[in-house]
C-alpha cells in the first residue's frame, strides 16, 4: 500500500518534469513516505529525519516533506520536533501535492513554498480522478481499488490514518488495468485493506467477485492477484470466482492474527478460529492447490500461554504456505492501548521466535513437495543474488530462481522444473518454452 503511494508521489513529480535524485544531498525536494503500522517503522522515520537535518543545514533551499501515516497522525508534532520539515501530507492528500507541484518546474517550485504547510484533512472523495503514477518494474503493477478501512481491529492504526473505507468506481479501476495492459504489464495486484468489502459505498451495484470478473476480461493481463482479504468477509462467491477464472492466481493472503477465540474477540476481528478454519476448508475444497498465507500477532494484551498455544496449534493444523509475524506494537488512538494485561517485550519476542521457527519448518516442508514438479513462472528479470539466473513467481506466489537462456523472457510465462527447495525460494531450470 505504502510502496504504491510512493509510486503516486513519484508520478506527480515526474509529471511536472522532476527527475529522481540518486542521493538526498543532490535533491531539491525530499519526500519521506512513512508507515505507522508498528512502532519500529515510526522510530525509523524519526532517525531518518534526524539525518536530514545536516542536509538542510548545508542546503537551506532543499524542501523536506513527510507523507503517509506518520504525517497524518503526528503532523504538528513533527513540525515542532523537526522544524526544518517544510510540509506534511496524509495518505488522503496526495492530490494536494499535485496542486503544489503541477506545472511548477523544480526551479520555481522550491522558492514557491514558504513556511510549513500541512494537508491532513480527511478527504472522502480522494482519488475520484486518476493520479499519474511512476511504477516500479515493468511486469507487475499495483492497482488501488479502495482506500481506508472501517474495521477498527483493536490493535490497528489504519482506520485513523487512512480514514473511512471508500471504493473506486469500477470503470476507473477497469480503465487503469486496461492502460497497464497496453503498457505491457502482465500481472496486476488489486489493493485494498479489505478487498472483500469492495463496492459497499458505491452507487453502482458491484462486489469484489464482480470486479474480478470484469478485470479478467482485459486482454494482455496474464495474472491477477489481490490483497488483503478479511476472513469475515470472504464469500463463497469469491472462492468460486477464484476457482473459475484462470488468470486469478491460486493464492490468498488471509490474516488470522491469532488462534485463540478470546484474543480474536479482544482484537475485534469478527470471527472465531473455527469460522476461520471453515473458510480455509472451503478454499481448499474448491481449489486444492491453493496457497494460503497469513499474518500473526504475538503478545496482544491479555494473551496467556494458553492463548498463545492456540496460535501454535492453528499454525500446525492449517500449515500455511507462508506467514508474516509481528510482535504486538502499541499504536496511538487504538482500543488495545486501554486493555489490561500488556505483555513484556521478552515474552512477545520469545513467542515471535517460536512462531517463526515453527513456520520455517512448515514452509520448507511444503516447498520440498514441489521438487520435481514443473510450474508456470512469470519471469520478472534477473535474479538479484545470481545474475546468471532468472527469477519469477509461481501463481501461488513462490519465488523461483532458475537457469535459462537469457533473452526476452522478462514478462513471459515459462515452465520451470523445480530442482531444489530452499527456505524462502525454489531453484529450478527452464523446462520448455
Ligand atoms: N502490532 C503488531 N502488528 C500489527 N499489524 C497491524 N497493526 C499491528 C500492531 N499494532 C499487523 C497485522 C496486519 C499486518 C498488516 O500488520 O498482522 O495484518
Ligand atoms: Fe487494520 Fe483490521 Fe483494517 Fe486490516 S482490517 S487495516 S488490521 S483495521
Amino acid at each position: 500500500m505504502n510502496v504504491h503511494d510512493s509510486e503516486k508521489i513519484a508520478g506527480i513529480f515526474a509529471e511536472s518534469g522532476y527527475d529522481h535524485a540518486e542521493n538526498a544531498s543532490d535533491a531539491d525536494v525530499i519526500v519521506l513516505n512513512t508507515c505507522s503500522i508498528r512502532q519500529k517503522a515510526e522510530q525509523k522515520v524519526y532517525s531518518d529525519l534526524g539525518r536530514l537535518k545536516g542536509i538542510k543545514k548545508k542546503n537551506p533551499d532543499v524542501k523536506i516533506a513527510v507523507a503517509g501515516c506518520i504525517a497524518q497522525q503526528r503532523g504538528n508534532v513533527l513540525f515542532k520536533r523537526f522544524p526544518y520539515v517544510d510540509f506534511v501530507f496524509g495518505p488522503s492528500n496526495i492530490e494536494d501535492l499535485q496542486k503544489w507541484v503541477k506545472n511548477t518546474p523544480a526551479s520555481r517550485f522550491v522558492p514557491n513554498l514558504r513556511g510549513q504547510i500541512s494537508a491532513l484533512q480527511d478527504n472522502p472523495n480522494f482519488h475520484t480522478k486518476p493520479l499519474p503514477l511512476k511504477r516500479e518494474g515493468q511486469v507487475r503493477a499495483w492497482v488501488s481499488i479502495m482506500y481506508g478501512c472501517d474495521n477498527f481491529c483493536a490493535y490497528c492504526v489504519v482506520p485513523y490514518t487512512r480514514g473511512r473505507e471508500r471504493s473506486r468506481q469500477s470503470s476507473d479501476v477497469y480503465n487503469e488495468v486496461k492502460a497497464l495492459a497496453v503498457q505491457g504489464f502482465k500481472e496486476i495486484t488489486l489493493l485494498g485493506q479489505n478487498v472483500n468489502s469492495y463496492g459497499k459505498n458505491l452507487n453502482e451495484k458491484i462486489d469484489f467477485p464482480d470486479l474480478l470478473k470484469a478485470i479478467h476480461e482485459v486482454s494482455g493481463i496474464e495474472r491477477i492477484r489481490f490483497v488483503t482479504s478479511h476472513p469475515r468477509d470472504l464469500s463463497r462467491k469469491l472462492i468460486e470466482m477464484m476457482r473459475d477464472l484462470p488468470e486469478v492466481c491460486k493464492h490468498i493472503h488471509l490474516p488470522v492474527q491469532a488462534g485463540s477465540d478470546r484474543i480474536l474477540h479482544l482484537m475485534n476481528r469478527g470471527y472465531t478460529y473455527n469460522e476461520y478454519r471453515g473458510k480455509i476448508d472451503m478454499l481448499r475444497n474448491a481449489i486444492p492447490d491453493i496457497a494460503v498465507t497469513t499474518d500473526i500477532i504475538t503478545g496482544f494484551p491479555g494473551e496467556t500461554d494458553k492463548d498463545f498455544q492456540c496460535t501454535i496449534n492453528a499454525l500446525s493444523e492449517i500449515e500455511f504456505d507462508g506467514i508474516f509475524a509481528f510482535k504486538y506494537s502499541e499504536r496511538p488512538d487504538t482500543k488495545a492501548l486501554s486493555l489490561d494485561g500488556h505483555i513484556d517485550e521478552k515474552t512477545k519476542s520469545g513467542r515471535l521466535s517460536h512462531v517463526l521457527d515453527l513456520q520455517a519448518s512448515i514452509t520448507y516442508k511444503k516447498n520440498k513437495t514441489l521438487e520435481g514438479e514443473t510450474l508456470e513462472i512469470l519471469v520478472e528479470g534477473l535474479s538479484e543474488n545470481d545474475t546468471d539466473k532468472l527469477t519469477g513467481r509461481t501463481g501461488t506466489n513462490k519465488i523461483v530462481n532458475f537457469k535459462g537462456e537469457m533473452g526476452n523472457y522478462k514478462g513471459r510465462l515459462v515452465n520451470v522444473k523445480i530442482l531444489e527447495a530452499k527456505r524462502h525460494s525454489l531453484n529450478g531450470e527452464m523446462a520448455h518454452r
